[in-house]
């Protein structure tokens, strides 16, 4: 049945450059996107920037910019890298957007409206990196363990959202699969905070301490708190009718990780329920990678530009670099050096290797049936149909998997039946075996295409036009 779905990723923080664990949830909503698309539904594909809140202020005054400077130039930053790993988002959002910024002033409105706010002097540690209050047990030996700082002691007076009252519905609604959490595990801790308790959060900021962001419509002094911002990107879209029939008819889901599993399955639902608006139906919480065994930062050396491994291997076997490392839900280390063995093994010597060798074969016989053996269509049926239940899913990792279990069943074809022998002694046999290959490498073609959109392409053209073209070269 056809369907509407919105997908989405995290708006990123604009106080660095993207590295490889943006690009990984990117890809794989853009990769949802396109698969969903080819199983006939209609996709918006929502990514953006969070450009408000101390830590992109303490970055641009580090860098003696503005605020605003920062956030234009890297949020085209972002845009380039995206495109540069041939994404293709409909819309991309930046909360420095003045229909975003009115939307989120609106919401906050309703929420006094709704009787959903209250003031309240606050004192906590605030770590700017989480832009959140941490409390003692979230530190070791008094750090934030995310961004090895010392959180600041703050004392202000705050508006707070009564997160309380609807605790229990989100907590229903969860248990209920009517808010899929996913992967079960993630859905548990959840589900484990909740019963813990969490308490009511502030929603705004003193101007006089974080200067950069929405003003609070009903209090001059305050700011609006970025997470309330961010989330509801969400929300806001391209502000087209269009896009409020998504969140209407559609199916929504979020793709994140770990990290912002809090504000997405909890603040975020909380928020919506207070404002009577639709829930998304779906989060789908991918896992984290380090980079040689650390978190990924500028300092060690081990930060990953995205536009690097393009500039190396190029836009389509990047998407297939990132991809390929683990199942998404896991957590897992990616080795540097690692890109150019897989590359190519799985690029140049598999899916690249077997579409030249059948290629050339089928131009130096000719190949004028084409007939399929019924065995080789159920074998392709077979995996077509893992590949779409995983896809379906969000196991890419593993629909990758399907696929290059079809590449080596196809080079294993190849060996055993020998065409170049076959061409001396049987000439029938030869045309049915050429025949099944070509059908082969064309359902590869068509498997591949969410994942390595242009070499789908250049598959379908090369069996057409009868001439091979080197695909993915061999690399040192
Ligand atoms: N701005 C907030 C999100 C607001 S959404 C309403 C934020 N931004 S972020 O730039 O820190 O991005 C976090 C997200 O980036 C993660 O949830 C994940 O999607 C992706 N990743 C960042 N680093 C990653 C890894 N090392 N590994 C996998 N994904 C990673 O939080």
């Amino acid at each position: 049945m056809k369907k509407k779905i919105l997908i989405t990723t995290p708006i990123y923080y604009v106080n660095d450059k993207p590295h490889i664990g943006h690009a990984y949830t990117t890809l794989a909503a853009d990769v949802l996107t396109r698969f969903f698309r080819t199983q006939g539904n209609e996709v918006f594909f929502l990514t953006g920037t969070d450009e408000h809140g101390a830590k992109i202020a303490e970055a641009a005054e580090k860098l003696g910019k503005t605020p605003k400077q920062i956030c234009d130039e890297n949020s085209k930053i972002f845009k380039s890298a995206w495109q540069n790993l041939g994404i293709k988002y409909d819309y991309f959002i930046r909360t420095t957007d003045k229909r975003h910024e009115e939307a989120v002033k609106k919401f906050v409105e309703k929420l006094k409206e709704k009787n959903a706010i209250y003031e309240k002097e606050y004192e906590g540690l605030y770590c700017t990196g989480c832009e959140k209050f941490l409390t003692e047990k979230d530190l070791v030996g008094g750090i934030c363990p995310d961004h090895k700082t010392e959180p600041s002691k703050i004392s202000e007076k705050n508006y707070f959202f009564k997160l309380t009252d609807y605790l229990p519905e989100v907590e229903k609604l969860i248990q209920e699969n009517q808010l899929k959490i996913e992967p079960e595990n993630a859905k548990k801790e959840v589900l484990g905070l909740l019963k813990q308790g969490l308490d009511d959060f502030s929603i705004s900021r003193q101007k006089e301490r974080v200067k950069w962001g929405i003003d609070l419509p009903f209090d001059k002094n305050q700011i609006v708190y970025v997470w309330i911002d961010a989330l509801l990107n969400y929300y806001t879209g391209n502000g087209t009718k269009e896009f409020e029939e998504y969140w209407k008819k559609g199916e929504v889901i979020h793709l994140l990780a770990k990290d912002i599993l809090k504000f997405h399955a909890v603040y975020w639902p909380a928020m919506l329920l207070a404002t009577r608006r639709k829930l998304p139906d779906r989060e789908f919480i991918h896992g984290f990678f380090t980079v040689n065994g650390q978190k990924m930062s500028k300092t060690l050396g081990n930060f990953i530009d995205p536009n690097d491994l393009v500039n190396k291997f190029g836009t389509e076997a990047t998407r297939y670099l990132l991809l390929s490392q683990f199942p998404l839900t896991q957590d897992g280390d990616v080795k540097a050096e690692g890109f150019v063995g897989k590359y190519n093994s799985d690029l140049a010597n598999g899916l690249g290797n077997l579409v030249a060798r059948v290629l050339t074969l089928a131009n130096k016989y000719e190949v004028k049936k084409d007939r399929v053996d019924k065995e080789i269509e159920k074998k392709a049926k077979e995996i077509k149909e893992n590949y779409e239940k995983d896809t379906q899913e969000i196991r890419l990792f593993e629909a990758l998997e399907e696929i290059w279990k079809f590449i080596s069943f196809c080079d294993k074809y190849v060996e055993e039946n020998k065409p170049w022998e076959l061409a001396k002694t049987d000439k029938k046999k030869l045309e049915q075996v050429l025949s099944n290959l070509l059908y082969c490498i064309s359902e590869i073609a068509d498997l591949i295409a969410p994942f390595l959109p242009e070499t789908s392409e250049k598959i379908k053209t090369q069996i057409k036009t009868g001439k091979s073209e080197i695909l993915f070269p061999r690399l040192q």
